[in-house]
């Protein structure tokens, strides 16, 4: 397992994060059809992620209402000293006008809850689940920045933000002189590159860690589903992320192609080219089931030629788009080139 600095801090994380939106014991609940692993399954996934060297497990507040930050936390016990832990602060499952977003009152009554659940008294990474459109982003940002001066949260991280809301949160955290964002959680995967775009020049620029999320689509790159329509899992019910079929069913022939030739799977394959792709820091696996699990862990040995990753980048390739296409198209510049030497 190797370990990267989570953008422009001293904080090293392990290249793969556990995910634990499955921990969930609410079989007949809509988190349960993305999981139910229970507590003892929970706590073997845990124990299995640290001896593979994983060191950072990501959950929030709002999975299955809480449940996975209180499964996450009694799976860790007293190693909770030795791993970080990223939760993350927008949604709420109350009904209140006060119960949603990021404003000053919902951080500071969601962070009590999570450290509660999770059984710690500081949280490493504290991620603002979305953006919150009805929120002045300095009262959120003054509200985060006075947890990381209580101690309660030690770095500040976003998720699902666009670019200019990552550049306009970066800017205004200067400005303010707050803590600022070191890290961006987004969903990026072999059926999904539309982060190259905009989100991963953005981070590099503005020198913001990666955590990337639902790295197999769901499940769509792990091989199972095929275009008959067979396979099974939670996409049969919950198809999130969203997939363009035509372009991902030849993103997983070419897939199983080369994981026959490299006798691995085709999950791993996926999760392996994320992993070799610049701007990513780590890669968030999910698993509903142990063998799974280990399946995915694997991932982090497997190394892919520059000839395979130009095969998978071919047959992914997303429609350029202006104005992305503008220099590539006047200067023949790569849309990440200028930052090639700068890894
Ligand atoms: N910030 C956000 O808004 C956000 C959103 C989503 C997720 N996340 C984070 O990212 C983590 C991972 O997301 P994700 O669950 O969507 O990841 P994913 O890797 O895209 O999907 C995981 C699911 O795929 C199936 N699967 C996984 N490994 C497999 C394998 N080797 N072979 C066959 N099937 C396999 C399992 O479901 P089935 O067995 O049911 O098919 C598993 O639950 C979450 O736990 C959460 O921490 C964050």
């Amino acid at each position: 397992m190797k370990y990267k600095s989570l953008g422009n801090t001293g904080l090293y994380v392990s290249e793969l994060t556990l995910g634990t939106m499955t921990f969930n014991n609410e079989v007949g609940s809509f988190l349960g059809m993305i999981g139910a692993t229970g507590q003892e399954l929970a706590t073997k996934m845990v124990n299995l992620s640290i001896d593979a060297g994983i060191n950072i497990f990501d959950t929030a507040n709002v999975y299955s209402s809480g449940i996975s930050e209180m499964m996450l936390g009694k799976a860790l016990g007293n190693k909770r000293k030795d791993v970080l832990i990223a939760t993350k602060v927008y949604s709420t499952m109350s009904p209140g006008p006060n119960d949603l977003g990021t404003s000053r009152l919902a951080i500071m009554r969601e962070v009590e809850g999570s450290l509660k659940r999770l059984g710690t008294d500081y949280i490493d990474l504290y991620q603002v689940h979305q953006f919150d459109t009805t929120t002045p982003l300095e009262e959120t940002l003054k509200a985060l920045d006075d947890l990381v001066r209580q101690g309660k949260v030690r770095y500040i991280g976003l998720s699902n933000f666009s670019a200019w809301q990552i550049a306009k949160a970066d800017g205004m955290a200067k400005l303010l002189n707050t803590e600022k964002f070191c890290s961006v959680q987004a969903y990026y995967s072999l059926v999904g590159r539309e982060l190259e775009r905009e989100i991963i020049p953005a981070s590099l620029d503005l020198g913001l860690g990666t955590l990337i999320y639902s790295p197999l689509a769901g499940g769509f790159l792990s091989g199972k589903y095929n275009r008959e329509g067979e396979g099974s899992g939670r996409r049969e019910k919950f198809k999130f992320p969203p997939v363009e079929e035509e372009q991902g069913f030849n993103v997983v022939d070419k897939l199983m192609e080369i994981a026959d030739s490299k006798n691995a799977s085709v999950a791993q394959i996926s999760l392996a080219w994320l992993l070799h792709k610049q701007g990513v820091t780590s890669v968030i696996i999910g698993a509903r089931k142990e063998e799974q699990l280990i399946d995915n862990l694997s991932a982090a040995d497997i190394e892919l030629s520059d000839e395979e990753i130009k095969q998978l980048d071919e047959v992914s390739a997303i429609k350029p788009e202006y104005p992305q296409y503008f220099p590539s198209m006047v200067r023949g510049e790569s849309l990440l080139s200028r930052f090639q030497s700068e890894e």
